[in-house]
């Protein structure tokens, strides 16, 4: 099966990402989400980060303005979704409001449309149970941030069939990022990990251990990662990694996926990292 054309749902941190990556590659690209200043805002990170890449060198102006061309904002699911081969869905880490996407989906896409999903833990098995093709639903789980990370990690459920594992892995692909293939099993294999540093850091926190800068520079230099855990929680959102601690404990019942309390307080306050301009650090101007 060829795909043509891409609707991603969601524009937050990994749908403007997703989105950014399939016009990049020159499909022809929806994207929705809930209201025109949302759209407005996700259209606007794109735009940066393009530019981004513009003043590398490492795309013209010409090619960005093509590269936005492709994008088709809506906030009408069924405008976005109707005449797509690939759905890629990105929206908040709660199954039901995932579940309500996919049921949607399976109703507006013709049939043969592969339905997938960016969860970080939700079982691919549990949202192709809300449509009635589940040999179609596939976890395509995209890395942040998007246009720079090359891993996808690609979740089979029991139900995927081999064509629709085969057809995502080529299209994955088509967008220059490697795949690696993994069970429907609570957090795949990213998510049983690095969550697990994260909350620790946040218990490291929480006793004083020492300054939030002092903790991933020690962490940068030790152990030649790029960012320290504390830059890591506000890059990916607070909130998400409090949705995977909790989606990963819920399934599995063990303690040591419990978002420390700091985590679940910061959450409430609203602090959940740079795309609300403060997390563990603050933020000022574009990122
Ligand atoms: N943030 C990360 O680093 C990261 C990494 C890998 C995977 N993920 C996963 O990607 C998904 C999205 O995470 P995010 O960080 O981009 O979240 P986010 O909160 O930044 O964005 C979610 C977006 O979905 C929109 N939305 C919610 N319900 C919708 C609906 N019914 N229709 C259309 N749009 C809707 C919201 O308005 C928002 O713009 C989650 O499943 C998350 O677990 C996140």
């Amino acid at each position: 099966m060829e795909i043509k054309k891409v609707c991603v749902v969601g524009i937050g941190v990994m749908g403007n990402g997703i989105t950014q990556v399939s016009a990049q590659a020159g499909y022809d690209t929806s994207v929705v989400d809930l209201s025109d200043e949302i759209l407005q805002r996700g259209l606007g990170n794109i735009t940066k980060s393009l530019s981004k890449f513009v003043e590398k060198g490492k795309l013209t102006e010409e090619e960005m303005e093509e590269v936005v061309g492709r994008i088709k904002p809506t906030t009408d699911l069924k405008e976005g979704a109707k005449d797509a081969d690939f759905v890629i869905e990105a929206v908040f880490e709660r199954s039901d409001a995932k579940k309500e996407v996919f049921k949607e989906l399976d109703e507006i896409c013709p049939p043969d449309t592969i339905l997938a999903s960016n969860t970080s833990t939700i079982p691919i098995s549990l949202l192709g149970s809300a449509t009635k093709r589940p040999e179609k639903v596939m976890g395509t789980h995209f890395m942040n941030p998007v246009p720079l990370m090359r891993g996808v990690e690609m979740i089979r459920s029991l139900a995927t069939s081999e064509n629709t594992l085969n057809t995502s892995l080529e299209f994955i692909q088509s967008l220059g990022k490697e795949t690696a293939v993994v069970k429907d099993s609570p957090g795949f294999v990213t998510n049983r990990l690095m969550p697990l540093i994260l909350n620790e850091a946040a218990k490291m926190y929480e006793e004083g251990l020492s300054t939030v800068e002092d903790a991933d520079k020690i962490v940068r230099l030790s152990f030649n990662w790029p960012m320290g855990p504390f830059q890591l929680f506000d890059l990916i959102g607070i909130d998400t990694i409090c949705d995977v601690l909790e989606a990963v404990y819920t399934e599995t019942g063990w303690e040591r996926y419990k978002p420390a309390p700091i985590i679940r307080r910061m959450v409430e306050v609203g602090w959940t990292g740079r795309k609300a301009k403060k997390g563990f650090y603050e933020y000022t101007g574009w990122w």
